[in-house]
């Protein structure tokens, strides 16, 4: 998508050093554009946990590509010896967050291709580049058909309405938490390129604030029409007539049907079923896990430091700075996701189109899951 006019992906290989991974530095958006260089395996590891990079499906080709970094710094005597210290590496980038399952479904897949393609070290490097620029290329690809599928929906909504289609989105499951056009998004960005009017209410999304940082910064440099709400506004908004639909992203999603994503999703679905407004998930299905029914007991959620929530960050004078909030005595909690039930979800919007919320549906566009 655009940054200042000029079209960006979210990660991409260094144009004049392939040994080189470049990212967005997603840390002081939206008042600074930073570029930054990942040059080994545990500089990945550590922009995925401190979060210089966030959001489920580029946490997955992060992964693809810090196992590539991995495989550059690994041992080149024999196979054998080359795969332990790919293993090792996958298991330090999977401990790094645990609430979205891309980033195992990334390492897993890297390990899996990588000993089916090669057979000796120097044919491993480059197999795990294929399979990292794989996994980048597919997230970008099935998001954008996910903006295909999901534009319907607005555009069934207009058909009926007659009149802007007001969308609320929690947290950021824009491009920046993706390779390219994200998942929440991209059904509005293909809206506004087939001229439906859209307006979206963006939620701050405390604590880390990705919505009113990270996504209204997109809204911008895309020129969608949007207004940032603090947290507690949607049910109100939806009260009063003024939100049509609800999409958000996931971080899982089990094959019920249920949905882990950012914290504060759950009440935003429940304020939607109370005022029969529809609320959607998009997700590419590395999103997916198959192995998990009831999310609410099964998916394990990310605890985060305390500081996040008793700090704000922003722009002060030029530099961005960040604040105390609280009493620096007073202990804070950090829940980083929620789960929503699948029965307060109307649909799951994928790159294979949409599903409802359930096993039968999701296993209707994924039948190869059936066995
Ligand atoms: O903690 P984050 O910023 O990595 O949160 C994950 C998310 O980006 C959101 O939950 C998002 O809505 C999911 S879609 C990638």
């Amino acid at each position: 998508m655009n940054v200042y006019g000029k079209h960006y992906r979210t990660i991409w290989l260094k144009p004049d050093d392939p040994k080189v991974v470049q990212i967005i530095d997603q840390r002081p958006l939206p008042h600074k554009f930073v570029v930054e260089d990942l040059t080994s395996t545990d500089e990945m590891a550590r922009a995925i946990k401190e979060m210089h990079l966030r959001g489920a499906g580029l946490i997955g080709a992060a992964a693809g590509y810090g196992m590539y970094l991995a495989a550059l710094e690994a041992p080149q005597s024999s196979f054998a010896t080359f795969m332990d210290y790919l293993r090792a590496a996958g298991e330090k980038l999977k401990q790094t967050r645990p609430t979205a399952v891309n980033l195992e479904w990334a390492v897993e897949r890297q390990l899996a291709e990588i000993a089916s393609r090669a057979t000796i070290p120097a044919e491993g490097v480059k197999a795990a580049l294929a399979v990292a620029t794989e996994i980048a290329d597919e997230d970008a690809e099935f998001c954008r058909r996910i903006g295909e599928h999901g534009v319907k929906i607005i555009e069934e909504i207009y058909e009926k309405k007659g009149d802007t289609v007001n969308i609320l989105t929690h947290c950021n499951a824009g491009w920046l938490a993706f390779v390219d056009y994200g998942t929440a998004t991209a059904p509005m960005y293909e809206a506004q390129k087939r001229g439906i009017p859209i307006h979206v209410w963006v939620d701050e999304t405390r604590p880390r604030n990705q919505g009113a940082r990270l996504t209204a910064w997109e809204m911008v440099q895309q020129e969608v029409p949007h207004t940032v709400i603090a947290d507690n506004t949607g049910g109100h908004l939806m009260q009063h007539g003024m939100v049509d639909m609800v999409i958000t992203g996931a971080d899982r999603v089990t094959r019920c049907g249920d949905v882990a994503n950012k914290i504060g999703t759950y009440l935003k679905a429940l304020a939607a079923a109370d005022n029969g407004v529809p609320f959607y998930v998009a997700l590419p299905s590395s999103t997916l896990d198959w192995t998990i029914c009831d999310g609410v007991r099964d998916i394990p959620i990310e605890q985060r430091g305390d500081d996040e929530v008793k700090y704000i960050q922003g722009l002060h004078e030029g530099e961005v700075k960040k604040v105390l909030l609280t009493p620096p005595e007073s202990p804070a909690a950090n829940f980083g996701f929620d789960v929503t039930p699948a029965r307060l979800v109307r649909g799951l919007i994928t790159e294979r189109g949409i599903a409802s919320a359930s096993e039968e549906g999701l296993l209707e566009l994924y039948p190869e899951r059936r066995s």
